[in-house]
C-alpha cells in the first residue's frame, strides 16, 4: 500500500459530500429534490462571454500562453481593480489561475512556512482550513458571532495574534453568512494587521453580489502599507455565472506575485486560453447581465427573508445577509428535540432529516466550523424556493 504524505493525510473530506450524494441518489430514484445547497449562480454564462470563447477557438487561440496569464487579461484585471477598488497594480502583480480556489491555494502556498498560524473567522468557507493545512500551516479560528452579524472585531483579532501568526483569511462578502464588513470595520481590522505585520488573504469573490446599499470595500484600499500586506483574491465564477470555466485571479505585492508566477509555471501553466479570452469579455464587456442577475438575486433574497421572518414565530432565527446568496437559518434551538422519534443532535441531523423526510437539501453549518445552523442558498428559482421553504416550515412544526 502506498503511504500518503502527512500533508494530505490531514485533509478532511468534504462533509457536504454525504448530503449531496444522498440528494443525488434520491434524484436518480426519480424523487423531486429542492436544492438549497447550491454554491453557484443558476444563471447561464452571458452570451457575449460565450461568443468571445468561441471566437478565440475559431481564431486558433488554442496554444500555450504565458503561465501567469494573457497580458491582455492581466491588463483588464488591473483596470477592474483600479476602477472598482481604487487599487493600482502592474500586470506583473496579477496571476490568473484555475478559479479563485486555485488562487487561494497559490497565495497560501507562497506565504506559509511549516507551523505558521493562519487566522480564520468562523463560520468560514470550508476550503480555507484544509488549504492552510495542506500548506503546512495551522488554522486558528475566531468566532464571528451571529449577535454581531457574523463579523469579527479588532479586539478579537488582536487576542488571536501570537508570534506565529502569519496571515488572516478575510472574506467579505462572506460564504456562508453573507456578512459584508463596512469600511470602518475593515479599517479597524487593518490597524491590527499593520501593527503586527499580518498578511491578509482577502477573498473578494462575492464582491459584486451585495444588496441593500452596502458597498464593497477591499482591505487593500486602507493604506499603501496595508496594500503591501494584502493578497487580493477574486475571479469571474460568481459575478459572471462562470463557475465551470475555472478562472480566478490574485493581485499581490511584486515579490509574492513573482514567486507564484514561477511556481504556477511548473504546476499548471496557463489557465485554458479560450477561458482567458472569455474572462476579458466578462470584465470589459457589458455589465448588464451581471446587473440583471443581481436584480434577480435581490428579488429572491427579499422573498426568502419575507418567508423566513414568518418562521420567527416558530422559534427559528436568522441574520439578514447583505451579500453573496446565502442565509444561515439558526436551528440550534431544536437540538435535543426529536423528529418522528429521531433525536436531533446538530445541524447534520437537521440537514439529513430535511432531505430524507421533506426532500429538501440544505448545507449543515457544521461544515463551516459552527454547528448552530443550516445554510440556505437562494440560487434557485422563486417557485422552488417558496415550495422548499414551505416544507422547511412544516418540518419545524413537526419537531417535538
Ligand atoms: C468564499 C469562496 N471563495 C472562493 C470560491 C471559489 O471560487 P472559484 O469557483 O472561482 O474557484 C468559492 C466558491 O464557492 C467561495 O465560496
Amino acid at each position: 500500500m502506498i503511504k500518503v504524505s502527512k500533508k494530505v493525510a490531514s485533509i478532511a473530506p468534504s462533509l457536504t459530500l454525504a448530503i449531496s450524494a444522498k440528494a443525488n441518489e434520491l434524484k436518480a430514484a426519480g424523487e423531486r429534490v429542492i436544492n438549497f445547497g447550491v454554491g453557484e449562480p443558476d444563471f447561464n454564462t452571458p452570451a457575449h462571454i460565450i461568443a468571445a470563447a468561441k471566437d478565440a477557438l475559431d481564431k486558433g487561440y488554442t496554444k500555450y500562453v504565458a503561465a501567469a496569464g494573457l497580458p491582455a487579461l492581466k491588463k483588464a484585471v488591473c483596470k477592474k481593480l483600479k476602477e472598482d477598488n481604487n487599487l493600482d497594480y502592474e500586470p506583473s502583480q496579477i496571476i490568473i489561475s484555475n478559479g479563485a480556489k486555485h488562487s487561494l491555494f497559490n497565495a497560501l502556498y507562497a506565504i506559509i512556512d511549516e507551523g505558521d498560524e493562519v487566522i480564520i473567522p468562523a463560520p468560514y468557507w470550508l476550503t480555507y482550513p484544509e488549504l492552510v493545512k495542506t500548506c503546512g500551516g495551522v488554522p486558528v479560528f475566531i468566532e464571528a458571532s451571529r449577535k454581531v452579524c457574523y463579523k469579527i472585531t479588532a479586539e478579537q483579532l488582536e487576542k488571536a495574534v501570537t508570534p506565529k501568526t502569519k496571515a488572516l483569511i478575510f472574506n467579505s462578502p462572506s460564504n456562508p453568512t453573507g456578512a459584508v464588513y463596512t469600511e470602518e470595520e475593515i479599517k479597524k481590522l487593518a490597524a491590527v494587521c499593520e501593527k503586527h505585520g499580518i498578511t491578509v488573504v482577502s477573498d473578494e469573490i462575492y464582491e459584486k453580489l451585495i444588496y441593500g446599499g452596502q458597498k464593497h470595500y477591499s482591505i487593500a484600499e486602507v493604506s499603501p502599507a496595508m496594500k503591501e500586506l494584502t493578497i487580493v483574491i477574486n475571479g469571474v465564477s460568481k459575478s459572471y455565472a462562470m463557475t465551470g470555466w475555472r478562472l480566478g485571479y490574485l493581485a499581490a505585492p511584486a515579490n509574492v506575485a513573482k514567486a507564484i508566477a514561477s511556481f504556477q509555471s511548473h504546476c499548471t501553466s496557463n489557465v485554458n486560453t479560450m477561458t482567458q479570452y472569455a474572462a476579458i469579455a466578462a470584465l470589459e464587456g457589458p455589465q448588464k447581465p451581471l446587473n440583471d442577475m443581481l436584480e434577480q438575486f435581490g428579488i429572491r433574497r427579499k422573498k426568502m427573508l419575507e418567508i423566513l421572518s414568518g418562521f420567527k414565530k416558530l422559534g427559528i432565527d436568522y441574520v439578514t445577509p447583505d451579500g453573496a446568496f446565502y442565509v444561515m437559518l439558526v436551528t440550534e434551538k431544536f437540538y435535543g428535540k426529536s423528529y418522528k422519534g429521531r433525536k436531533i443532535n446538530g445541524s447534520m441531523d437537521v440537514a439529513d432529516l430535511l432531505l430524507t423526510e421533506k426532500k429538501v437539501a440544505v448545507t449543515p453549518s457544521v461544515c463551516f466550523g459552527d454547528d448552530t445552523s443550516v445554510r440556505l442558498s437562494y440560487a434557485l428559482s422563486l417557485e422552488d424556493m417558496t415550495e422548499g421553504l414551505e416544507k422547511i416550515g412544516e418540518f419545524i412544526k413537526e419537531i417535538k
